[in-house]
């Protein structure tokens, strides 16, 4: 937890779009700082499912609302805005950012987004930093961008997250290639298998978005939150295979075979959209945070990997 005297505990958190890989790391984190948390999305069900045997209050609500944001950060000194949305509706990202920054103005709670370095465009760097222009021609990484603009605009502070992994991680590639892994199967991995990229284990990822809640100086800034440093996908696989005393097949999933893919199945043709991130290699500069914060802990590979297959097993275990 960063020390010195600007640093503000938080009281009370609402957590925007509380159901998703995030949301319950978040309020794990929250709950050991002392603060009290709300957890907000639309669908009951995955609010019951997610914070199960957590002491959170749930509110489902539909946050392309202003008035229905507001309503649910009343009493709260922060917002986390963690949204996720499909492709196909990627464009409601930047409707549902006014509705957090109605939320921030109204109520004076301050604000913490997680975003993604999709907004930087298909650059294909491996040391990215904040203010490096944005790479045009990729239509959600505009609207990310334009997403961040209006949370900066608010007084958010926005962290540029890398892929995520770990439990309970829903949308991740390096999850769903680690479990493919623990059945012994071939990983197809979409775009270079080679080219170094950036993950962040999702504890790690809810530490320092709270971290940031908690500085004055990181209100109306974008700031890189690194993840374990930028590796071959191929290569982590590799050692997550040792670790399970196997060996990795992994092969590209390259573009024309998505192309193909995408002639019937919807989820292809819009990721097709985004496959010129994960051909390029990616990772981040972060002294800005490793400044505000004064060093930053991240989990090694080694060790996020190892939880992460232990709760894959798990969970296998259970559906079994
Ligand atoms: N996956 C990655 O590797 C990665 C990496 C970097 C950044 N990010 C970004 O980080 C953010 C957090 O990711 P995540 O995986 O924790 O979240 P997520 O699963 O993408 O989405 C979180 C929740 O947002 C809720 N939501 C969507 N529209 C809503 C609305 N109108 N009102 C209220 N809730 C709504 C959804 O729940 P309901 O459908 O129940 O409402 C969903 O479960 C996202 O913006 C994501 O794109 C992701």
């Amino acid at each position: 937890m960063p020390a010195g005297p600007t640093r503000v505990p938080i009281r009370h958190a609402a957590l925007f779009g509380a159901t998703g890989s995030l949301g319950p790391h978040l309020a794990r984190e929250l709950l050991r700082r002392g603060a009290k948390v709300r957890a907000v999305s639309r669908t009951r069900e995955k609010l019951e499912r997610d914070f199960v045997g957590l002491d959170v209050d749930l509110h489902p609500a539909d946050l392309s609302q202003p008035a229905a944001a507001v309503r649910v950060a009343g009493g709260c000194d922060v917002v986390f805005h963690t949204v996720g949305l499909p492709l196909s509706a990627y464009e409601e990202h930047v409707r549902l950012a006014r509705s957090t920054a109605e939320a921030m103005r109204v109520t004076g709670a301050r604000g913490v987004a997680a975003s993604s370095y999709w907004s930087f465009g298909p650059g294909g760097s491996t040391s990215l930093r904040e203010d490096d222009p944005p790479v045009p021609g990729c239509r959600v990484c505009e609207i990310r961008r334009r997403t961040e603009d209006v949370l900066l605009g608010a007084g958010a502070a926005v962290a540029i997250l890398p892929d995520f992994y770990g439990p309970m991680a829903s949308l991740s590639l390096l999850n769903d290639a680690l479990d493919t892994l623990r059945r012994g199967e071939a990983v197809r991995w979409p775009g270079d298998p080679d080219a170094p990229r950036e993950f962040i284990f999702l504890p790690d990822a809810a530490r320092h978005l709270c971290d940031l809640a908690e500085r004055r100086e990181a209100e109306g800034r974008r700031w890189n939150v690194p993840g374990g440093g930028a590796r071959a996908p191929r290569s982590l696989l590799e050692d997550a295979a040792e670790t399970l005393g196997s060996s990795a097949r992994v092969t590209a999933l390259h573009g024309w075979l998505v192309a193909v893919a995408g002639l019937v199945r919807r989820d292809a043709r819009e990721f097709r959209e985004i496959l010129p991130l994960y051909d390029a290699p990616i990772g981040f500069d972060s002294s800005r945070l490793r400044e505000l914060l004064g060093g930053l802990e991240t989990t090694p590979y080694a060790d996020g990997i190892r939880t992460t297959l232990d709760w894959l097993g798990e969970r296998a275990a259970e559906r079994d």
